[in-house]
């Protein structure tokens, strides 16, 4: 293997200074599989692992990017051979070991998902994390019983990656979708991923004296947090759930007990960085049947290594809709 092409993530005199630079092979992590990598996409901690507050990257220098696709080039692992094309992401992937961002990566053998039937290595990337993390909610609040014939579930954040895919794969499987968003422009992108109704930002995540109000939601997948996740609890139906992965909108969550001593309401915690592979793989085969999203094609932007800085910029400024696919190999 020669050197390869990296985005090189460093911590410069309290700031990260970010370039696409060439590295040799010597400079990938111990791991049993090396991976030519065909695919990585940008989400929201990729933004965090490349700014000197994000608090997230745990090694410097550091290739980000969270996810990857791509085809194996050399294993010593019993069942993943040489020209298995394979997905990884989450575990310490470019958070404490090189990530995506690059044309080679090398990982353990135990992070490692074959490419399920359904999927390819583009449209893998197209879900990514967060196609995973909308996929990993909906799988938890059906396990619980959630059905379409249950009411409406609310979907917040919902022209960011989570967001977006919750959206498709809700209403692909019969869910009647209710969304919240911030983006007044974006209405028309979510009825066409199957959005039933529309509430804007500001409602769900104002303040609100009261501790219960009309019961409205059979769940919720909620990317957002804060103020938005206390605004679903308190106009959750009985026995309904809030599968909770994300903090756009703020990690403080203030709320009261009575939504969960008077109706019921649960909440699901969602990790899907430390997932046991196990339910890792059984989600991705999912992701291909029958949990594929409608309109994922409508939801991708695809860029080169050179254009990633940008979308990692206006991430974090919540401007980005849907997913922003990476393309590394040729
Ligand atoms: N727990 C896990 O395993 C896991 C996995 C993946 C992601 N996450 C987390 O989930 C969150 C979303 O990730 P993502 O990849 O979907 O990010 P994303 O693509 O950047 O989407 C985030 C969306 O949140 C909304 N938003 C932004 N700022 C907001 C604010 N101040 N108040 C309320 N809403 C705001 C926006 O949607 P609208 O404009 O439509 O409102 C934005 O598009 C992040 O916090 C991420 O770290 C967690």
């Amino acid at each position: 293997m020669d050197s390869f092409r990296a985005l090189v993530a460093e911590q410069q005199d309290g700031d990260v200074v970010r370039e696409v630079r060439s590295l040799d092979p010597e400079e990938l992590p111990e791991g049993e599989v090396t991976i030519r990598v065909a695919f990585s996409d940008v989400n929201y901690k990729d933004a965090l692992a490349t700014t000197a507050k994000g608090g997230v990257a745990q090694i410097s220098p550091l290739v980000p990017g969270i996810d990857l696709s791509g085809e194996v080039v050399e294993s010593s692992a019993d069942g993943i051979s040489a020209g298995d094309e394979v997905i990884v992401h989450g575990y310490e992937l470019g958070v404490a070991r090189h990530g995506g961002f690059a044309e080679y990566a090398r990982v353990p053998a135990d992070w490692v998902v074959p490419m399920p039937a359904g999927l390819d290595l583009r449209r893998a990337m197209a879900l990514g994390t967060a196609g995973y993390t909308a996929a990993l909610s909906v799988h938890q609040l059906e396990e619980r019983g959630l059905s379409p014939d249950d009411g409406p579930v609310l979907v917040t954040g919902a022209t960011g990656g989570v967001g977006s895919v919750a959206v498709g794969i809700l209403a692909e499987r019969g869910y009647e979708v209710s969304v919240s968003t911030g983006k007044d422009s974006e209405h028309e992108y979510l009825r066409e991923l199957g959005a039933a109704e529309i509430l804007d930002r500001e409602e769900v995540s104002a303040a609100s004296e009261r501790p219960l109000e009309s019961e409205r939601w059979a769940a919720a997948v909620d990317p957002v947090g804060g103020s938005t996740l206390a605004y679903a609890l308190r106009t959750m139906r009985s026995g309904g759930a809030a599968a909770v992965s994300g903090m756009t909108g703020g990690v403080a969550l203030e709320t009261t007990v009575l939504p969960f001593i008077l109706r019921g309401v649960a909440l699901l915690g969602i990790d899907s960085p430390q997932t046991p592979i196990e339910l890792r793989r059984r989600v991705w085969e999912r992701l291909g049947s029958d949990l594929a999203p409608r309109g994922l094609d409508s939801m991708v932007t695809e860029v080169g290594l050179e254009e990633v800085e940008g979308v990692l910029d206006s991430i974090l400024e919540g401007g980005v809709r849907g997913r922003t696919v990476v393309r590394i190999g040729d």
